[in-house]
């Protein structure tokens, strides 16, 4: 038999995101994102982020359905993001999910906005491997998970303590006097840079957890921002983007390979936003193949927030049989 074609809803953010799977499938993935109403801002502003997606959830549905040739009464199963994210966000995707469940008679499943992440890499490249590691590394995430069951039996193994990684980016970006957001802009000009000009701290290297810091890493570039301003020196803009990309690179890559290593897994997906990035790409290949691991990095348009992630994590756990959740159903903005 067909397998079940699943629509997919993501509002975490600032992305209101409808995608329609089947299986490892990519029928559909529409993404309308309100990333240009914040950046002026320097960073999301949530009752902006929310009103977008409430204006942006019907067409963005109905565009899904169209790319994917398929109507409503098609659909056999929802998916959406129940959380971690923003609040009022979260509560306009969970709302409309419930209410196209409802209208269709059809089960909803409220899933794990993490895992959605790391569910994504099945679209591109097949199942995933059991037991994987994913590094998870966006504006709002950096972490790392041991997967052994996308569905039922994923543990973190470690987070960030203060800042995400992409979160690091948009705040040195801004102290550089470049673009929102800052992760493309920080890329581009480490580029012209020398990464072994100016070394930067390694947050929480060597401690012997697996979890993450990056905001003395932001302090360390504050202080050589304020100290060229007051000396009066050019802003050696290029060698600080190199250095702090290196820093953050570095151990991002270290930290997942070493989590491979010791719990004996020889796959690792790089997901999130950040893993658009040319140096991580890089060193990640360099660091794995050192390693013996296979690297699966989801090509950057399914890494951010999309709702095809969240379709794909729904075929997961309609495979698994678990049960449908109810209209009941909560956000939750911290979900673990
Ligand atoms: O996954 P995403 O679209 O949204 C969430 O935060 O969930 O990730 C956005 C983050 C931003 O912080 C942005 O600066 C960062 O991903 N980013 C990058 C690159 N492209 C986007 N960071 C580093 N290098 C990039 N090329
Ligand atoms: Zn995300």
């Amino acid at each position: 038999a067909d397998l079940p074609l699943i629509l997919g809803i993501e509002t975490s953010c600032d992305e209101t995101g409808v995608g329609l799977v089947r299986g490892c499938e990519l029928l559909s993935d529409e993404v309308a994102s309100s990333v240009d109403q914040h950046a002026r801002f320097g960073g999301v502003v949530p009752e902006v982020a929310s009103r977008a997606h409430l204006e942006a959830m019907t067409p963005t549905v109905h565009r899904a359905l169209d790319k994917a040739g398929a109507t409503l009464a098609d659909v056999d199963a929802l998916a959406v993001t129940a959380g971690p994210g923003l609040a009022g966000a979260l509560l306009v995707g969970v709302s409309a999910a419930k209410a196209y469940a409802m209208a269709l008679g059809k089960p909803l499943y409220g899933v794990n906005h993490l895992v959605g992440h790391v569910a994504v890499d099945q679209l591109e490249h097949g199942p995933l491997p059991k037991p994987a590691i994913a590094l998870l590394v966006s504006g709002g995430h950096t972490s790392l998970l041991l997967v052994r069951d996308l569905a039922t039996d994923v543990q973190q193994l470690g987070d960030t303590v203060d800042d995400a990684a992409g979160e690091a980016y948009d705040k040195v970006a801004r102290l550089l006097g470049l673009p929102y957001p800052g992760g493309p802009p920080i890329d581009k000009a480490a580029r012209e840079g020398n990464p072994r000009g100016i070394r930067f701290p390694r947050g929480k290297w060597g401690d012997g957890t697996y979890d993450f810091s990056f905001s003395g890493l932001k302090t360390a570039v504050a202080r050589w921002v304020e100290d060229s301003t007051r000396e009066g020196r050019d802003l050696p803009v290029a060698d600080i983007a190199a250095g702090f990309q290196e820093a953050v690179v570095d151990v991002l890559t270290r930290k997942a390979v070493d989590a491979c290593l010791e719990h004996g897994v020889e796959h690792l997906v790089i997901s999130g936003g950040v893993a658009a990035n040319s140096r991580l790409r890089a060193l990640a290949e360099e660091r794995c193949g050192d390693a013996g691991i296979t690297l699966r990095v989801p090509r950057p348009r399914l890494c951010t927030d999309n709702g095809a992630m969240i379709a794909a994590l729904g075929a997961e756990v309609v495979a698994a049989d678990l049960p449908p959740s109810t209209l009941k159903l909560a956000t939750d903005t911290s979900l673990p």
